[in-house]
């Protein structure tokens, strides 16, 4: 079901006492605020999801798991799998973000059976997309998300992709202090909505969340959230602070 959702990635950041003192910061933040239909998510690591998630118990604030292994379980040391993820009540996890792709060297392949097997897991993906910056200035940019997302999420039955968020990351504006142009995130998001109603139905595409996600901050995060296509945002490096995030969640309230 379409929603309003503020997610934010927290990466490779924060020690066990900075982790908690911003999840009790977010949370306690948002508790006062009327989200109605909105969803706020914070991804933290995997070594602070318990933290995270007793900390937030009976609160408004969601936790999500920020990658999960492309196979059930086995010999695979210092990995997580969907099986665990969903044991401890886990209900979102990132797939296929661009520094996993590029430093991990996920497959497109590979991305397919993460959120296959998320999805046997009852986890909500959140499934990453987004072109570099030579694929925007060679104008291969809607080609290149197409792509991404067929060989992909566009292979899950409906049942499945129903349940999935997409996250359009372009790779340029990631961490970079650049963002999308509220046009070209628009213009995007519109082609992905368009690309998922041929692979699917029109009420599916109607239905699909798609996120915005690249230094999107408080100063850029209304101009982003006011198009009709763009549900929220998945928000990096301003996700840190929660003040700074707070600040984001309140301009998707107010859009
Ligand atoms: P920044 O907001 O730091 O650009 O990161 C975006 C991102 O990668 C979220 O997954």
């Amino acid at each position: 079901m379409r929603k309003k959702i503020v997610a934010g990635n927290w990466k490779m950041n924060k020690t066990f006492e900075e982790a908690e003192d911003l999840v009790y910061e977010i949370a306690d933040g948002i508790e006062s605020m009327s989200l109605d239909d909105t969803e706020i998510i914070v991804c933290p690591p995997y070594v602070f999801l318990e933290l995270t998630s007793d900390a937030v118990n009976d609160k408004k604030l969601k936790i999500g798991a920020q990658n999960v292994h492309h196979e059930r379980s086995g010999s695979y040391t210092g990995e997580v799998s969907a099986a665990m993820l969903q044991s401890m009540d886990i209900k979102y996890v990132i797939v296929g973000h661009s520094e996993r792709r590029k430093y991990f060297h996920e497959s497109g392949e590979m991305l397919f059976q993460k959120v296959r097997i998320a999805r046997e897991h009852e986890l909500t993906p959140i499934f990453c997309c987004g072109e570099q910056l030579e694929d925007r200035k060679s104008g291969k940019h809607f080609d290149v998300v197409k792509a991404q997302l067929e060989e992909t999420v566009f292979r899950l039955d409906e049942e499945h992709f129903a349940r999935v968020i997409i996250a359009y990351e372009p790779v340029w504006a990631i961490g970079t202090g650049e963002t999308a142009s509220p046009e070209q995130a628009q213009e995007m998001h519109a082609c992905i909505r368009d690309l998922i109603g041929k692979a699917y139905t029109d009420q599916t595409a109607a239905d699909t969340t798609i996120l915005y996600g690249g230094s999107c901050n408080p100063g850029n995060a209304a101009s982003l959230f006011n198009n009709p296509d763009v549900d929220g945002g998945l928000i990096g490096g301003a996700s840190l602070k929660s003040a700074d995030f707070l600040e984001i969640i309140k301009h998707r309230l107010n859009t």
